[in-house]
């Protein structure tokens, strides 16, 4: 693998996390962000978190020397991009923003850099075509928080050549992940489409009055060893990420069966999207 620098784009809630875990994996790294607030929430995020792993001794000094001294934030592609051997894209989940940024990046990147995405439903074949190096341009999914979740999932799409994934592969393992190879494109590959039958299920009991959030959370987590229950899971990744989700696939598919169900349309309506309100399937002000 010939992977030094990377450039990360976007630093919101995943994109600052890849780009620390780069960075603590010895990667110098560029992580752009247009938002100059998001830039300054990443920087603090990142000062944050050095001296409370350095203090639990799961970083050494050298590593927080080689984070401050190679990780950088800046606000254009042009000065993130232009030194890249590989770029991981984590801006907004907006195919037409993707498309231009890869555009962009197309233009700025040098030759070699191969271009992923984060997405986590848009397929790369989508984007690909904005770029003139199709073949160089992948899904490489990771799971939040990026700084711990173990897997990655590296999708071939059928423009992306074998040297392209057998590189991704290897990054994701010296990022210290587990790689799970998605050999074909599909919406949202392997662990979203699980994820999804399984919360979906978890709703049906709920509206039908079948058993309790609570009763329903812990029979998951106590039969099938789940560490979250599908509903405290919901409250975590986000109610209304979950709501745009479904109502995106319905318009998509046209398919009932992808509408969102009663129990999270009722959530949404109320602005109860989870922890991040406060309140969803558990209520979190106490
Ligand atoms: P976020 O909204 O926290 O961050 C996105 C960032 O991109 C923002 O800071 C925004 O200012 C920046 N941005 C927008 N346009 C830009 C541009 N043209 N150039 C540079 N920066 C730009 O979003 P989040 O949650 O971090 O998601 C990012 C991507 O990761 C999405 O594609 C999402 O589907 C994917 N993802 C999200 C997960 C999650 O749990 N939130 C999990 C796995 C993947």
């Amino acid at each position: 693998m010939n992977i030094k620098t990377i450039c990360v784009v976007g630093a919101g809630l995943m994109g600052q996390q890849i780009a620390l875990l780069s960075a603590v994996s010895g990667f110098e790294v560029f992580c752009v962000d247009t938002s100059p607030e998001a830039v300054d929430k990443a920087k603090e995020f990142v000062a944050g978190w050095l001296p409370k792993q350095r203090a639990k001794e799961r970083i050494t000094d050298e590593q927080v020397a080689f984070v401050n001294d190679n990780l950088h934030f800046v606000g254009s592609i042009e000065a993130g991009a232009a030194n890249a051997d590989m770029v991981i894209e984590a801006a907004v989940e907006n195919l037409q923003v993707k498309r231009a940024i890869f555009a962009q990046l197309d233009k700025v990147a040098p030759p070699h850099a191969i271009l992923a995405t984060n997405s986590s439903y848009l397929v790369s074949s989508k984007i690909a075509d904005a770029t003139g190096r199709p073949d160089k341009v992948l899904n490489m999914h990771f799971f939040n928080p990026a700084l711990i979740m173990k897997t990655v999932e590296v999708v071939q799409g059928p423009h992306v050549s074998d040297e392209t994934v057998e590189t991704v592969i290897e990054l994701a393992r010296a990022l210290g992940k587990t790689p799970a190879k998605v050999n074909k494109e599909i919406y949202g590959f392997l662990c979203n489409r699980i994820f999804s039958v399984i919360t979906k299920e978890a709703c049906y009991l709920l509206d039908q009055g079948i058993a309790s959030v609570e009763d329903i959370d812990n029979a998951i987590k106590g039969a099938l060893g789940h560490p979250m229950g599908p509903l405290e899971l919901l409250d975590m990744t986000g109610i209304d990420l979950e709501y745009h989700l479904g109502m995106e696939r319905y318009r998509e598919t046209g398919n009932l069966a992808d509408k969102p169900s009663p129990s999270l349309v009722e959530r949404y309506a109320r602005g109860d999207y989870g922890r991040k309100t406060g309140k969803g399937f558990y209520d979190y002000h106490e």
